[in-house]
């Protein structure tokens, strides 16, 4: 089901009251996009490799290709400058710049970023770098993968030949991209790469993703030669109780545990929260936390990136009424709200980003936002010219532009919103079905055609930024 529900001259009117400081983006990564997947040195990551598993992305699908963005850069960077927005979020392909995750830089590799630095800034628009987005290098799973403590170490050597390069024209740097995806959906529930299924596993790559991000923040704040921001980007939203009901409540509190306090929690206050660090004991697991790794992984940092799509309701039973599942571990159900939904079928629930932003705020005080990723996939249906008049993603966006602003007005420090995705692009596990573009892909002709939603989109970004109202 989709929606195509108008903005309220009330929404208007939170949009047009942004600041004219108010940071408009457009946000992609690496292996969704680049394609070129063999050249200029670079070696395989664990999405190339999971992608050749049968059955694991949708009608065995991979990056090989994808945008062709790798030899299409300039004209993607006039094609950013065109729609109007300030800043573009892109992240490094690791075994670009670092074949098989050790060792020196790959110049070529390291090439292809200094080229769209420069692009960019020749072109007036803002580089945001973000130096992982799940493209691991193989070589690096081979050894233990993010579950193996060395990891965090092969992360920071490789953050800094990245920021060594970069950093004298890049101000804004995000370590991890949504690490609760990188070790849940990849090491827990095997959805994506590496596609393991080993809850313990899992936990213990959340910590060393976190490591990874303390000791590249510390060393990146060491070397820095002039004023940067350095940040994070977490996948979030609310985590409510169906019912009032105990089993209910504490179905929500550990899915809250798990998908937002496991990383703020150490982030900003230097420790697990304690009723995870029980849930997982109960669970016979413990974090492979030494002594030191608190204070790394709570090293300052300037700025959080909320990636936001949706949010959930929690039920502690399953449709059967019991309260554990097989393997004895207690039930976290979501539960839809019965709202539309977006060709993901994930719900449309703008209030959610509000209640999300504002919580923030409340509980971890003194942290800039900004939304690093906020968009939706429908099911796009090109004219004959390839123009598509996507009315659901426009509300989409507005809607949750108008979300930000509100939580901007009842305390929340958002500075930006960047829209997901620029282009439609290899949407992981389900392959290049689902379409999160602003702007399309044929990807027969690799034609680029601005949707509705970009056109609107950049517009709004112009009139909030030059301070006009509608
Ligand atoms: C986020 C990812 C991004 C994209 C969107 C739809 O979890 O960061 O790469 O896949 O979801």
């Amino acid at each position: 089901m989709t929606t195509t529900s108008p903005l309220t001259s009330a929404q208007s009117d939170l949009i047009a009251g942004l600041p004219p400081s108010f940071r408009w983006g457009v946000a992609t990564s690496a292996y969704q996009i680049e394609g070129a997947v063999h050249e200029d040195g670079r070696t395989a990551s664990i999405w190339d490799t999971f992608c050749r598993v049968p059955g694991a992305v949708a009608n065995g699908e991979t990056g090989d290709v994808a945008c062709d963005h790798y030899h299409r850069m300039p004209q993607d960077v006039a094609l950013i400058q065109d729609l109007g927005v300030d800043t573009y979020r892109f992240s490094v392909a690791w075994p670009r710049v670092q074949p098989g995750g050790r060792g020196p830089a790959n110049p070529a590799g390291l090439a292809f970023y200094d080229r769209l630095v420069d692009e960019l800034l020749g072109r007036g628009v803002d580089p945001w770098v973000t130096l992982y987005h799940w493209d691991l290098p193989q070589e690096l799973e081979d050894a233990g993968g993010w579950p193996a403590r060395d990891t965090a170490y092969r992360f920071t050597d490789y953050a800094m030949l990245v920021f060594d390069q970069l950093s004298d024209r890049v101000r804004s740097w995000t370590t991890l991209n949504e690490p609760w995806c990188s070790a849940m959906l990849g090491y827990a529930y095997g959805a994506h790469a590496p596609g393991r299924r080993d809850f313990t596993a899992a936990m213990h790559a959340v910590h060393h993703l976190l490591l990874g991000h303390g000791l590249a923040t510390q060393r990146m704040r060491a070397a820095a030669t002039r004023p940067v921001e350095l940040g994070i980007t977490l996948n979030m939203g609310t985590a409510v109780a169906q019912t009032d009901s105990e089993l209910d409540r504490a179905a929500a509190r550990r899915a809250d545990g798990l998908g937002t306090r496991i990383y703020l929690d150490p982030l900003r206050y230097g420790r697990y929260p304690s009723d995870v660090l029980t849930d997982l004991a109960a669970r016979g697991v413990e974090l492979p936390v030494r002594p030191g790794d608190l204070e790394i992984i709570s090293a300052p940092f300037d700025l959080l990136g909320v990636n936001y799509y949706s949010s959930h309701v929690f039920s502690g039973v399953d449709d059967n009424g019991r309260a554990e599942d097989a393997d004895g571990n207690p039930v976290e159900r979501a539960v839809p709200r019965g709202l539309p939904t977006t060709a993901m079928d994930w719900e449309i629930f703008p209030q959610g980003l509000t209640d999300l932003l504002v919580r923030i705020s409340r509980d971890y005080p003194g942290l800039p936002i900004v939304i690093t990723e906020s968009g939706a996939a429908f099911d796009d249906r090109p004219d004959e010219t390839g123009f598509v008049r996507d009315d659901d993603r426009t509300a989409y966006l507005a809607t949750h532009i108008a979300a930000v602003a509100t939580a901007r007005q009842a305390g929340a420090d958002v500075r930006g919103y960047f829209a997901w995705s620029l282009l439609d692009n290899f949407e992981w596990a389900y392959g290049y079905d689902k379409r999160f573009g602003i702007v399309r892909v044929d990807y027969d002709t690799q034609a680029r055609v601005p949707k509705q939603s970009a056109l609107w989109y950049g517009d709004t970004a112009r009139r909030v930024r030059s301070g006009v109202s509608e």
